[in-house]
């Protein structure tokens, strides 16, 4: 691998997969471990279980302010990967994707040989007038991968005022704590997908869930399989569930350190999206080379349409990257 060194050293700095720089607190790891029986880890056991599916229903009311959620309007999934590829499972006529979008969805769609179609969004922010048919599956991160900015309400009502399948992607949920869980009751074409990969810490645990009408709980349960998450994953979703707050003052300093970064970046003279998320998005002419340099410097970044995304690390990872930056754009 490249990258360079101090003291023999290689620096590596990967602010690019959105994951949480503080990791899993070890302290919740350890007590789920020892509390788990070892029957506990040699029988199947039936996901969701429902110790976590009530934990994931006191989570989601209290958090969209809700009551009308329980166990039938839930399913969990091995990350939000997961629960997108048993979604695509159900063989929509045509996926609908804006781009710039989270470039997963079309992994999937291409290697389940869906059918898709593009709309870009108008000034990469916009979602465009698009009719849409009974038999359409639309995906949308909200808010949004790369560009990490919020949409509005009307703009997702719009769509869930058509006859199809609408996927709202929360996987950053908890930075901006904005959710269209309020649009299940009346909106059965809706579909919510979250995961723990991000706030959570969890990203090589896979742990994910999905919110809907329980019609559509029922289909995802057909292909899913009973036994699609670890006993022991769903274990440490309770704990970090119920010790929550532990994970949510992290998220503060995520933020802090977004609002910083965004600022320098605008020192060095380009245009930072507005995030809601822990990532920032800004377009910059040869992305790609400007990667290349950093990743030489052991420091990786994504490329994503034409701009350049990058994680929000701890601080002194932040100054690296911008001080590597810095050098790069001369
Ligand atoms: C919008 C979006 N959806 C889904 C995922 C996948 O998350 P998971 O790790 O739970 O599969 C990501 C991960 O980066 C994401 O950005």
């Amino acid at each position: 691998m490249g990258g360079s060194k101090i003291m023999n050293k290689p620096i590596r700095i990967k602010l690019d997969e959105n994951e949480n720089p503080y990791g899993f607190p070890k302290e919740i790891f350890e007590k789920v471990a020892r509390e788990m029986d070892s029957d506990y880890i040699a029988r199947y056991t039936k996901a969701p279980t429902k110790e976590v599916s009530d934990a994931l229903i006191d989570y989601i009311k209290e958090t969209a302010r809700v009551n009308f959620i329980d166990g039938e309007w839930i399913t969990v999934s091995a990350g939000a990967d997961d629960a997108i590829k048993l979604l695509m499972e159900l063989r929509p006529e045509r996926v609908v994707l804006f781009p710039p979008t989270y470039f997963y969805y079309y992994y999937f769609v291409k290697g389940l040989k869906l059918n898709y179609e593009e709309f870009p969004l108008i000034d990469d922010l916009y979602i465009p007038e698009v009719e849409l048919k009974e038999g359409d599956m639309v995906f949308l991160p909200n808010p949004n991968n790369p560009t990490g900015h919020l949409f509005k309400d009307e703009e997702i009502l719009k769509l869930l005022e058509s006859p199809a399948t609408v996927v709202i992607d929360e996987a950053y949920f908890e930075f901006s704590w904005k959710t269209s869980v309020k649009f299940l009751k009346d909106h059965k074409n809706l579909v919510i997908i979250r995961t723990f990969s991000k706030a959570f810490a969890f990203a090589g645990q896979r742990f994910g869930y999905i919110i809907a009408h329980p019609e559509m709980i029922e289909k995802v349960n057909s292909v899913k399989g009973d036994y699609n998450v670890p006993s022991f994953v769903m274990k440490l979703a309770v704990k970090a569930l119920r010790n929550r707050s532990l994970f949510l003052g992290k998220i503060k300093e995520i933020e802090m350190e977004r609002l910083r970064m965004a600022e320098e970046l605008e020192n060095l003279g380009l245009k930072p999206f507005p995030s809601q998320t822990n990532f920032l998005y800004f377009k910059v002419k040869n992305a790609e080379e400007i990667k290349d340099k950093l990743s030489e410097m052991g420091i990786y970044v994504r490329v994503l349409w034409d701009g350049i995304r990058v994680s929000i690390g701890k601080k002194e990872e932040n100054d690296a990257f911008i001080e590597a930056l810095k050098e790069i754009l001369g």
